[in-house]
């Protein structure tokens, strides 16, 4: 069969062997053979409940009856208003929510937030991004260049703005001559000094919790909170990526909560809507929102804005997906499914392959490697990826990796059994092909 789609991050010419998924139904992906396999990776890390939630898709179909589409330039609508106050409501410190389409856009958002509050405090030097390196906050210009992953970017560096990167608390890949605990501290060290240098810095940006598709690199306690404190030290906007960590991915509900450090601006979007819908949120404290006031003729307001900027469909999905978290207790929930991930580590970590696990909450991430002792990333050119989902499907999960890392990243709300299935499918397909690469 012929198609006109061009799939993402996707070499075309496999197209033939694409499956096409008509259907969805709890954990499950049905192609329109009628084929199910288990959705290994929460259709792209964003899928809470799993398919076809009965009040998630009921919510939709009651608010597609009401209001589709109204847009928020002049006007407001009620279920952009009701998530609004309870996004800010639920996340410590915020005070107003800009909403957006995805996690890219959000993270744009809040970089030109940044930009523009130091503007509108008159402070017109204050113009550069510092992040972490294996940071990932998106594809748009903007995000690529906050968060630079050389082997997806490097082919548009030319169009990128200049960051400055300081290393990130990689515990499998530590220089040589370190301990954990010293490549930590010369890590925060790198902060201080760019900080102190310069009074240049607008925003120090990093992903909370976990750095996901830069390696799943989990950050060891306390990192992500020094940071913040430096932020406030030295008068720097301290901007937190939740897209993909927050919302109970890494078994917190606000990840930057548990780990004590509060924002100026934060992103959330995959499970905002629970995966159903494009929609993510932008929140920023009151110091933040309270620059953009000012008379008209000021031109402090924000310059930003999207067709469907809180969308009325999205957000009372939205709404629906959030009262869920509440009425099916998710966040203990998860904490359960995470022991039972954990209980597996060591089975998983004695395969041949697998040289590190790396697992938080409703994260795991397994880098295999073609010498343990060296640890020498399993080699691409063999087409690793393909292998391990083809293989994947044959235990009836859909499976994808990041390089030379499997990715499981399940819908949050699976069951013992099915998790249980996705672990034993995976471990059975990482055995079966170590003798293919
Ligand atoms: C941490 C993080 N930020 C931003 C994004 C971009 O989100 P989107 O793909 O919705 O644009 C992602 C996507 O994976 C992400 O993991």
């Amino acid at each position: 069969m012929d198609s006109f789609v061009w799939h993402p991050y996707t070499q075309m010419k496999d197209w033939p062997k694409f499956d096409i998924i008509s259907k969805g139904k709890g954990m499950w992906l049905y192609d329109s053979r009628g084929n199910a396999m288990m959705d290994g990776v929460a259709s792209m890390w964003c899928n809470v409940w799993g398919h076809s939630k009965k009040e998630l898709t009921d919510s939709m179909i009651k608010q597609t009856r009401k209001l589709q589409h109204s847009s928020l330039f002049n006007l407001t609508n009620d279920k952009a208003e009701d998530l609004a106050e309870r996004l800010v409501k639920l996340a410590p410190g915020m005070y107003r929510a800009f909403y957006s389409d995805d996690g890219s856009t959000a993270m744009e958002i809040s970089a030109k937030m940044a930009l523009q509050y130091w503007s509108n405090m008159g402070e017109k030097k204050k113009t550069k991004f510092v992040s972490l390196e294996n940071g990932y906050h998106g594809d748009t210009s903007g995000t690529m260049s906050l968060g630079y992953v050389p082997s997806f970017f490097s082919k548009f560096k030319p169009i990128l703005f200049p960051v400055l990167r300081t290393p990130s608390p990689n515990r499998y890949r530590i220089p040589k001559g370190y301990s954990f605990e010293g490549y930590q501290e010369f890590c925060l060290e790198k902060i201080e000094q760019i900080f102190s240098k310069n009074n240049t810095i607008a925003a120090f940006v990093m992903e909370s919790g976990a750095q996901i598709a830069g390696g799943v690199i989990i950050y060891p306690k306390g990192f992500q909170k020094k940071i913040s404190k430096m932020c406030k030290k030295h008068d720097v906007l301290f901007i937190l990526d939740e897209i993909a960590t927050g919302f109970g991915r890494l078994g917190s509900m606000i990840e930057y909560q548990r780990q004590e450090s509060v924002p100026d601006i934060v992103s959330f979007g995959k499970m905002l809507s629970g995966g159903y819908l494009p929609l993510a949120a932008t929140l920023a404290n009151k110091k933040i929102y309270d620059s953009f006031l000012g008379e008209y003729k000021d031109m402090k307001h924000f310059f930003h804005g999207h067709t469907f900027t809180g969308n009325p469909l999205a957000c009372a999905t939205s709404i629906t997906n959030l009262s869920l978290y509440k009425k099916y207790n998710l966040i203990s929930k998860i904490k359960k499914r995470a022991i039972q991930i954990q209980s597996r580590i060591e089975e998983i970590s004695n395969l041949d392959l697998v040289g590190d696990v790396r697992h938080k909450g409703m994260l795991m991430g397994i880098e295999l490697v073609s010498d343990k002792k060296t640890k020498t990333p399993v080699s691409l050119s063999k087409r690793l990826p393909q292998k391990i989902f083809i293989e994947a499907k044959k235990h009836g999960i859909y499976q994808r990796t990041l390089g030379n890392i499997v990715m499981v990243i399940p819908p949050l709300a699976i069951s013992e059994k099915e998790l249980d299935f996705l672990l034993d499918g995976t471990i059975k397909t990482i055995k079966n092909i170590s003798s293919q690469v």
